[in-house]
């Protein structure tokens, strides 16, 4: 175990109740879980961004029988209180602190591999990628895993293109309830939190840009909009590119947008969206935040390089940059996924459906009831129904079922006379 301060254990139990309650298709399947002990004998190695919501996960999971160890995906989004209270209160082998550095992260990484895992799950693949290029040993006994989010997923997709990936890895992105909830509204709304959060700037009538129209840079245009600031969106993909045009955006390339926007947010999965070659058009006072999984989005290195001073913490998660002719711009959360950093990620309802799907794939897989072939897979479309059937009666929506006639209708090719 490695933790900041078991002391902590008090605050991270009371913020973990606190997202439980807004998690109930999570806490209906812990109930269950409880009773059919699906993880019994099983082990999970976790790499998840250690928050109460992922804590709510983790003890779905305990609940049904499995031992976990749980590591940080995320070198500075681990709320220590929550890895606190999981390793004193739930008994989960827990190796996660904020703010340790690349060697530490790697190290936890191990760690919770060291427990010789039956299943894992991942968020940006970085203990699948260890897994497999250090710990090659340990694969014969992994029945499979499940992977949270799309940067994790098209890695996967590299390494078993590649014939590298060993076992069978379930994408929860794939599923329509994840990508409505998680990517479109989760991630809107927490990143325009971070930047609020971390800066207290007004967005109405400011001029932001969103680079990347995917789940994710969708759902930050939409929010940014939502609180009165003109957006401009740039893509690569001329497909995404028109969506944005026809939901009303306006779609530049970056480096027509650097030079206007005051707020630049990426949410692309790509690296140097914001590279060497637009630090000279950035205006003053321009406020730079990153929204991907990985810190690699907003070239950090190349701002350092270029400025003749850097402030620190200006204000909590938010550094300041003074370029030689003067210009200061702000660059929050140190470019890493900045909803996680300079906010709480995603809020509880949002991860209580991402959550569920992969608590349920998980209890396949650990019973081998669900013998898929090494290789990447979507979730099976019985648990996408399952979460959003259940969730819907969280938010007390109801619905219809056919009727034979209407079944027997839609079953047929024949024209009713
Ligand atoms: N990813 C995005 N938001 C999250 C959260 N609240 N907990 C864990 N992982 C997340």
């Amino acid at each position: 175990m490695d933790i900041t301060d078991a002391a902590l254990a008090g605050p991270g139990l009371a913020r973990i109740e606190w997202a439980r309650r807004g998690m109930p298709v999570l806490s209906l399947l812990t109930g269950r879980f409880a009773e059919t002990l699906p993880f019994t004998g099983r082990t999970v190695a976790a790499c998840l961004n250690v928050t109460a919501e992922t804590a709510v996960l983790v003890r779905a999971l305990t609940a049904g029988g499995a031992r976990v160890a749980l590591a940080a995906s995320n070198p500075l989004s681990t709320q220590d209180d929550v890895a606190a209270a999981l390793a004193v209160d739930g008994g989960v082998m827990a190796f996660a602190r904020a703010g340790v550095d690349a060697q530490t992260y790697a190290g936890h990484i191990h760690a919770a591999l060291d427990t010789q895992p039956d299943l894992v799950i991942d968020d940006g693949g970085d203990l699948v990628e260890i897994l497999h290029s250090r710990r090659p040993d340990l694969l014969g006994g992994v029945l499979g895993g499940c992977e949270s989010t799309t940067s994790g997923v098209v890695r996967l997709h590299r390494m078993a293109e590649a014939g590298a990936l060993a076992f069978p890895v379930v994408a929860a992105d794939t599923t329509a309830t994840k990508r409505m909830f998680d990517n479109t509204c989760g991630t809107g709304q927490s990143v325009m939190d971070a930047i609020m959060r971390s800066t207290n700037t007004l967005l109405a009538g400011r001029l932001v840009a969103v680079a990347g129209y995917g789940g994710c840079g969708r759902g930050i245009a939409e929010r940014a909009r939502g609180l009165g600031a003109q957006v401009i969106v740039t893509e690569v993909d001329p497909v995404r590119a028109l969506e944005a045009v026809l939901q009303g955006f306006r779609v530049l390339p970056m480096h027509e947008a650097a030079g206007l926007a005051e707020i630049i947010v990426t949410a692309t999965g790509s690296r140097d969206v914001i590279g060497a070659t637009h630090l000279p058009l950035l205006r003053k006072g321009a406020i730079l935040a990153n929204a991907g999984h990985f810190d690699v989005e907003i070239d950090v290195r190349g701002l350092a390089r270029s400025a003749v001073k850097i402030t620190r913490e200006v204000r909590p998660h938010a550094d300041e940059y003074v370029l030689s002719d003067g210009r200061r711009i702000v660059l929050l959360a140190e470019g890493r996924v900045v909803n996680l950093v300079a906010a709480e990620g995603n809020p509880p309802e949002v991860m209580d459906v991402a959550f569920a799907g992969q608590a349920l794939v998980l209890a396949r897989l650990a019973r081998a009831q669900e013998r898929l072939t090494v290789g990447v897979h979507a979730v099976p479309d019985g648990i996408d129904a399952e979460v959003a059937l259940l969730t819907l009666e969280s938010l007390g929506g109801r619905i219809d079922s056919l009727s034979p006639a209407q079944q027997e209708y839609l079953n047929s090719w024949r024209a009713v006379r």
